[in-house]
């Protein structure tokens, strides 16, 4: 069975639309959406049509939320809210029909469960090794059967052992071990990191290992669509502020520094 994973497609119909095609062209069966369908993006309702086309499993993550009335926006940054505004205005009533269907949390198969931010509320962020320990040992408390815990919310592409260790040492694919695993696809429609790329994961039980793609999209159609729409340009990538960058930099020395310490010791 392969299980093409998104998250956070966040109303970005071309990024939408890159990402389905590289899971098609690798024979997806089946597709699993961690939630934010829409927020900041210009094509909310294309987006809930091409999902709903797919017959994907999708959860609803805390933009989904907000823009059905569900959820206060109060934790949301000014862009978040302006664009759910927005988003509330134009959403068709098939369209909210369809996110108020969606439940917050889902076990597909007896083996995978989706999410958004965490297991107990869609607006937290699972960033700690501790925090990811916690999600797993709570999913084998409610699912003693699963084995993967996909989350989005973050924007960042991350992946967990039961450990609680991150596992850092993959690029494209890697095999998809016999204990638990979390999860996280990074964003198909609002890329946090330097380039605006879409990403997605295929999750191939078959050949027992997980692929994780990053790729580009017109991302200039919507950029014109967003300023179409009178919302930002920029709405479909937030890219990570200097200071951010910086400390990035930094904790990757610090953690490079000790590693070449303990291997001398
Ligand atoms: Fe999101």
């Amino acid at each position: 069975m392969r299980y093409g994973i998104l998250a956070d497609i966040h109303a970005n119909l071309p990024a939408l639309e890159a990402a389905v095609g590289v899971l098609q062209r690798r024979g997806v069966d089946r597709f699993l959406v961690a939630g934010d369908l829409v927020g900041y993006g210009p094509f909310p309702n294309e987006c809930i049509a091409l999902v709903r086309e797919l017959d994907a499993t999708c959860i609803a993550g805390n933009h989904d939320l907000i823009a059905l009335g569900h959820l206060s926006d109060a934790r949301c940054i000014p862009l978040a809210r302006d664009t759910l505004t927005w988003t509330r205005a134009v959403l068709r009533d098939d369209a909210i029909d369809y996110l108020a269907k969606l439940p917050r949390t889902v076990l597909v198969d007896g083996r995978i469960v989706v999410a958004h931010g965490s297991l107990d509320d869609p607006r937290d962020y699972v960033t700690r090794p501790k925090d990811a320990r916690r999600e797993l040992d709570w999913m084998h408390e409610t699912w003693p059967g699963a084995q993967i815990l996909v989350l989005g919310h973050t924007h960042r592409v991350r992946v967990w052992d039961y450990s609680g260790a991150r596992r850092r040492k993959f690029r494209r694919t890697m095999p998809i071990p016999p204990e638990s695993l979390l999860l996280n696809p990074g964003a198909v429609g609002q890329s946090r990191g330097l380039r605006p790329l879409a990403h997605c994961v295929l999750l191939d039980f078959d050949a027992g290992e997980a692929s994780f793609y990053a790729m580009n999209y017109a991302l200039a159609t919507c950029k014109r669509a967003l300023a179409q729409a009178n919302l930002p340009p920029d709405a479909c990538h937030l890219r990570p502020s200097l200071q951010r960058r910086l400390r990035r930099i930094m904790r990757r020395n610090v953690r490079r520094f000790r590693t070449s310490l303990a291997r001398f010791c």
